[in-house]
């Protein structure tokens, strides 16, 4: 492989969307029991889009999510289109669809990025204050979420860092507006320092229209601002790829 970084991915392939749920489950679910067992709370950011759908009925249906303690358990977004919570571009009606009337969480656990303010910054200030004050943490301190699950877009975006975006990169901030010129919409993403820091991290990479863009990021040199998710190269090793069979097929060749 080209990267420069020494660290190799760890990819895992599945073979279709389904067994890519039901494993994204098993680590859920591993990354949260050995969490609450740990410090008796468990701090996992979720993405929205397409691919973790079936994952988030799943985590409304299993009874190994189900039996989890989700009193214990406090669910942050990565990030979210800046539309009303119940619009079908919201990736909160997302989780609220799937699994967030099925599983016994408390509403005080669940900490949607705020989008009615009419100043988008306003709102990417508040969701950075209502993670401060949820991991108790000083102004100059990143969190440390146990888990995040991330997607990864055709052109190589994750969250809502997008290829030649004003995502910022050197900044102390843990959220910020993302201006995403051609879709007309704006977006509130965690910004690099937060996904670096997490403990474990989760990529989901479903389908043959992705197979394209994992072959470029797996074997290309670390860049940033024409691939986004290159934000994960230094932290390779905390970062689990579930790949299923078609999203692999030119990686496998
Ligand atoms: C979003 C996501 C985004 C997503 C990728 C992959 O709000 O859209 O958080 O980063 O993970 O775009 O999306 P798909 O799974 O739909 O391909």
């Amino acid at each position: 492989m080209g990267m420069s970084s020494n660290l190799k991915p760890n990819i895992e392939v599945v073979p279709d969307p389904e067994h890519l749920a039901r494993r994204s489950i098993e680590i859920f679910v591993a990354d949260a029991t050995n969490a609450i067992q740990k410090s008796n709370v468990f701090y996992v950011a979720i993405s929205g889009g397409f691919t973790p759908k079936r994952f988030f009925e799943l985590l409304g249906e299993s009874p190994d999510s189900i039996g989890l303690d989700w009193e214990k358990i406090h669910l942050f977004w990565v990030d979210e289109r800046y539309v009303p919570p119940d619009s079908p571009w919201s990736n909160y009606k997302l989780a609220a669809d799937t699994f967030l009337k099925r599983v016994p969480i408390p509403e005080t656990n669940v900490h949607r990025i705020p989008t009615e303010e009419s100043d988008f910054k306003a709102s990417a200030w508040r969701y950075e204050e209502t993670i401060r004050s949820v991991f108790d943490i000083k102004a100059d301190e990143v969190p440390q979420f146990d888990l995040m699950v991330l997607g990864m877009g055709a052109d190589g975006h994750t969250g809502s860092m997008f290829p030649d975006s004003f995502a910022p990169f050197d900044t102390s901030d843990l959220a910020c507006v993302v201006y995403v010129m051609d879709q007309k919409l704006n977006r509130i993403t965690l910004t690099h320092p937060v996904l670096r820091a997490a403990r474990h991290l989760m990529v989901l990479v479903s389908g043959r229209e992705k197979a394209q863009i994992l072959k470029q990021v797996m074997t290309g040199e670390p860049d940033e601002v024409q691939y986004p998710i290159h934000v994960l190269w230094p932290v390779l090793n905390k970062v689990t790829w579930l790949v299923d069979k078609e999203a692999n097929s030119l990686l496998a060749r």
